[in-house]
């Protein structure tokens, strides 16, 4: 077992191992003394993982109760949290209790926020089930749920108490959750770790699933440093915004036609042919990052051009004010951040767009 310890406004450990969730429970009590606990998940994952995590949470002395949403972006809203908050207030949840999330990024959010807003917040612990959770969104306390106006509008910083990544569970996702996941690998390693990114880009596909434990510790080594640096934010954690302008504008103008991985995928290409042009990084990186991003399965480019995508990044909540701060490739493993107006924000994404 692995263990990565995250030093935040609350401290604690990530743990990384086969067969985490049939333990999840005892591992618990280590942290937060038996309670009420409610899993909460989407029906899917719950299908799935629901009675391991529950049967494991009451053999430990827990008293467990689960709430289940319908899996899917479309059941981050105020009306799931709404359905989440009234049930743990209805199973007499106090300030003694704790959540688990039990699930992927949607569900993580939710629940955070839940136990972040309920009686003034409660612990949590997450308990992920997608490698893009894994590495991204089980990790660094952001928590939200989306509003009409847009992604991740209402939300809170509230950290977890304990976060278990059951890598068996990680070797058996579908290609498609391997991929989204590998997204946020690759702009991991874009960021700042040149060998990962030479491992997650060897042509072998054996080499790059191979020491899986290996490559979730470097890119939570990644993510772990930004957040420690800067929890709320403000500063050097939005490098993991790499990919993410170009990225949001082309899931809301497709109308989430491309997942957020893709349309990672794609805005991390597109701003690494951004920055070759705009003479920020030397030829070849975005070339580098269209090989691996191919390899993994992943779109690096789209029809929508820098005009359809301008007016949506405009609205993204990350401005502030009429300012964009654009997270600029300089090199594998080495990135700027970098201030823009509307002007230079429409630059940047023309620089960036297909001939
Ligand atoms: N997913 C970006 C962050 O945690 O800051």
């Amino acid at each position: 077992m692995r263990t990565i310890h995250i030093a935040a406004s609350r401290s604690y450990d990530v743990l990384l191992d086969e067969g985490l969730l049939s333990r999840s429970g005892r591992l618990a009590s280590h942290v937060l003394p038996p309670s009420r606990v409610m899993v909460i998940s989407d029906s899917t994952v719950s299908a799935l993982f629901g009675g391991i995590v529950l049967d494991s949470f009451a053999r430990a002395g827990y008293k467990a109760f689960s709430f289940t949403f319908e899996p899917g972006e479309r059941s981050k809203t105020l009306a799931t949290l709404g359905g989440a908050l009234n049930a743990l207030a209805r199973a007499g949840f106090t300030r003694g209790d704790c959540v688990a999330a039990l699930g992927g990024g949607v569900v993580g959010d939710l629940a955070g926020f839940a136990a972040a807003v309920y009686a003034r917040g409660i612990p949590f612990l997450q308990l992920p089930t997608t490698l893009l959770a894994a590495v991204d969104s089980s990790i660094g306390g952001k928590t939200a749920v989306n509003l009409d106006a847009g992604k991740n509008l209402a939300g809170a910083f509230w950290q977890p108490s304990l976060t278990l990544c059951d890598t068996a569970v990680m070797r058996g996702l579908p290609a498609h959750l391997q991929a989204e996941g590998a997204a946020e690998m690759i702009k991991h390693a874009t960021l700042a770790d040149p060998e990962l990114f030479a491992r997650l880009a060897n042509p072998d596909p054996a080499v790059r699933s191979d020491n899986l434990e290996d490559t979730l510790e470097r890119n939570l080594m990644i993510k772990r440093a930004l957040v420690q640096a800067d929890e709320r934010d403000k500063g050097v954690r939005q490098k993991l915004n790499l990919g993410h302008t170009i990225g949001h504008a082309v899931e809301t103008v497709s109308g989430h036609g491309y997942t957020h991985g893709q349309a990672v995928a794609i805005g991390l290409y597109r701003i690494a042919r951004a920055a070759e042009r705009m003479g920020y990084a030397g030829s070849g990186l975005s070339d580098s990052i269209r090989q691996v991003l191919t390899l993994t399965g992943l779109p690096y480019n789209c029809p929508l051009t820098a005009d359809d995508l301008l007016t949506a990044a405009r609205l993204d909540k990350k401005r502030d004010g009429s300012a964009t701060t654009l997270v600029v490739p300089r090199g594998i493993g080495r990135c700027d951040l970098v201030k823009v107006d509307d002007e230079g924000l429409a630059e940047w994404f023309r620089a960036g767009s297909p001939d």
